[in-house]
């Protein structure tokens, strides 16, 4: 069976797009691979993250992960910090990319900004950690939204030149694994936009754990144009707005673009919008409420992450200590 790994970081509520473009397509891959989850907290802090917050936010985002059907129990769920094997092996890799290779990234430029000289080392090396966590456990298949394509190639850039430069077949190729219409869920404000959790506008998202009235009211305030719906797919061709709530209502039918247009086209965005929002409340209600009901039992949560914790280190540490030892480090013992 091929091994999953992926992540997601914990620097906010997680949104609809985690939820579309990822955690969704994560619970069907459970069905028929061996798959590790993680929530990426040493990711997390190559941002500031207040303390407090990033605690409480690393413990939502596994509550969230389980009530979305994350299974703990035959597949493994933990966070990046309680496996030392992803830092270790993230040094290694900090020797094998290049610089090059990291002035290419797009994601730090995006995040990074105008304001380069003042980002942290963390983020610029982020793709090298990213490597790591997944080769830590030669995982070969990573589901991700679109956005993070490239950052897989650099994983797979840092494989091939570890391989080459040690003279070893160890890591293997790992594959991207992009799924569903909605693989990159946009802004509700700016349909150019990727929907974030980091975005300062929360308008600009719907967040999982949105009442029904919030996420009401965020769709019908969302951005639209004044025409109606187009009834074929080419109509949405320079109209990103109606393409993005077209595509969420897809992805949420299980059904594609062209379906909902046969189904919508030629309504105006009034009844389409509330056709959409009952359909999410229908959706996101019965996981916030799961997603509460495990917050009220925080040892239990920890417990579960704990075992998970243990579980991926002990596929880890071995294949973390023989990259050690191919590199040339004696390697003594650890206590
Ligand atoms: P992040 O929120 O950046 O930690 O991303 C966690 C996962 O969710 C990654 O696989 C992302 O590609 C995916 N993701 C984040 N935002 C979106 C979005 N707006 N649309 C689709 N996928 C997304
Ligand atoms: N960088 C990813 C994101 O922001 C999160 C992530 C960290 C990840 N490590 C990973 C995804 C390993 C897949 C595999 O979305």
């Amino acid at each position: 069976m091929q091994r999953v790994f992926s992540g997601i970081q914990p620097s906010g509520i997680p949104t609809l797009g985690n939820y579309l473009g990822a955690i969704r397509n994560w619970v069907t891959l459970q069905d028929n691979h061996e798959c590790l989850w993680c929530v990426v907290d040493l990711h997390a802090i190559t941002a500031w993250q207040d303390p407090a917050a990033l605690r409480r936010q690393s413990l939502e985002m596994a509550a969230t992960l389980l009530a979305c059907g994350v299974d703990p129990v035959n597949h493994i769920l933990f966070l990046q910090s309680g496996v030392r094997a992803h830092a270790q092996l993230a040094w290694i890799f900090n020797c094998v990319a290049r610089l090059g290779w990291l002035n290419r990234m797009t994601q730090f430029k995006d995040k990074a900004g105008k304001d380069r000289e003042n980002a942290s080392a963390g983020l610029y090396v982020y793709p090298n950690l990213m490597a790591a966590d997944i080769h830590a456990y030669h995982a070969t298949r990573v589901p991700v939204g679109d956005d993070q394509r490239q950052h897989l190639e650099l994983a797979n850039d840092i494989a091939q030149k570890f391989n080459h430069d040690y003279g070893v077949d160890f890591f293997p190729n790992i594959e991207p694994v992009i799924l569903g219409p909605a693989a990159r869920v946009m802004s509700l404000r700016d349909g150019t936009k990727k929907m974030s959790k980091s975005d300062p506008s929360d308008q600009s998202r719907i967040n999982l754990n949105d009442d029904a009235d919030t996420i009401a009211l965020k769709i019908r305030r969302a951005k639209t144009d004044p025409l109606p719906l187009p009834s074929e797919v080419d109509g949405l061709a320079d109209r990103p707005e109606a393409r993005n709530l077209v595509g969420i209502y897809a992805a949420l039918t299980d059904t594609d673009h062209a379906s909902v247009l046969r189904a919508h086209g030629g309504q105006g965005f009034g009844p389409f919008k509330n056709a959409l929002a009952d359909l999410l409340v229908q959706k996101l209600a019965p996981i916030s409420a799961e997603t509460n009901r495990l917050l009220g039992d925080e040892n239990a949560l920890i417990a579960i992450l704990q075992s998970g914790a243990e579980r991926a280190a002990a596929i880890a540490d071995p294949i973390v200590s023989e990259a050690e030892r191919l590199v040339g480090f004696v390697g003594l013992r650890r206590g």
